[in-house]
């Protein structure tokens, strides 16, 4: 698949199959990632990828509501950032890890895979946090859901560029 069809056709997808995806394809896609454009090479994005025993601990501090949603996915992957106390730098360093995680979900998608970028509160929370060992100095930015998908997905509608594009004198 080229990039700009990749690009136009990669959906978030909600519902997958139940088969989590091969550690090696976990694996390429995460070291995929790693190409995202980041200003002084700091490498600021971190991948955890979710076990059982930390899948199950989720799933408690999520109650039964959240963690019907955790388990519609076989492969969780939280994405934080590294901050390192420089205001500058750490928002060029979320801009980065920001840019990493979609370039996994595009990889996901390019390889026929099925991606989801989420933000639950679950991993906002200090319980939350800990359950996945995130440190005081990283943050929280996505958890991805990664599996087979389940069903085609059409494109939502997009703004056009006239209201998000300007060619300045
Ligand atoms: C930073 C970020 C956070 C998101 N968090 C959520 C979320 O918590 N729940 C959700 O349903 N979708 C979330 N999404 C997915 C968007 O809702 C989705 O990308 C949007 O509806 C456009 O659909 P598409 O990805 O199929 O193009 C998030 C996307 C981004 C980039």
């Amino acid at each position: 698949m080229d990039v700009e069809t990749a690009i136009r056709t990669r959906r978030t997808h909600k519902a997958f199959a139940p088969e989590a995806l091969p550690r090696e394809q976990i694996d390429e896609l995460l070291e995929l990632g790693s190409w995202a454009p980041n200003h002084n090479l700091t490498v600021p994005w971190r991948f955890r990828v979710i076990g059982p025993q930390t899948l199950e601990r989720l799933k408690e501090i999520a109650g039964p509501e959240g963690a019907a949603k955790l388990d519609r996915a076989p492969t969780l992957v939280v994405v934080s950032c590294v901050l390192n106390g420089d205001p500058v730098e750490e928002e060029e360093d979320l801009h980065a890890t920001a840019a990493a995680s979609y370039i996994v979900l595009l990889a996901t998608h390019a390889r026929g895979f099925a991606g989801y970028w989420r933000t639950p509160g679950l991993l906002r929370g200090e319980e939350g946090r800990a359950a996945v060992g995130l440190p005081e100095g990283e943050r929280f930015v996505g958890l991805l859901h990664l599996g087979y998908p389940r069903q085609e997905k059409p494109a939502p509608e997009r703004p056009g560029a006239d209201r998000t594009t300007t060619y300045l004198d």
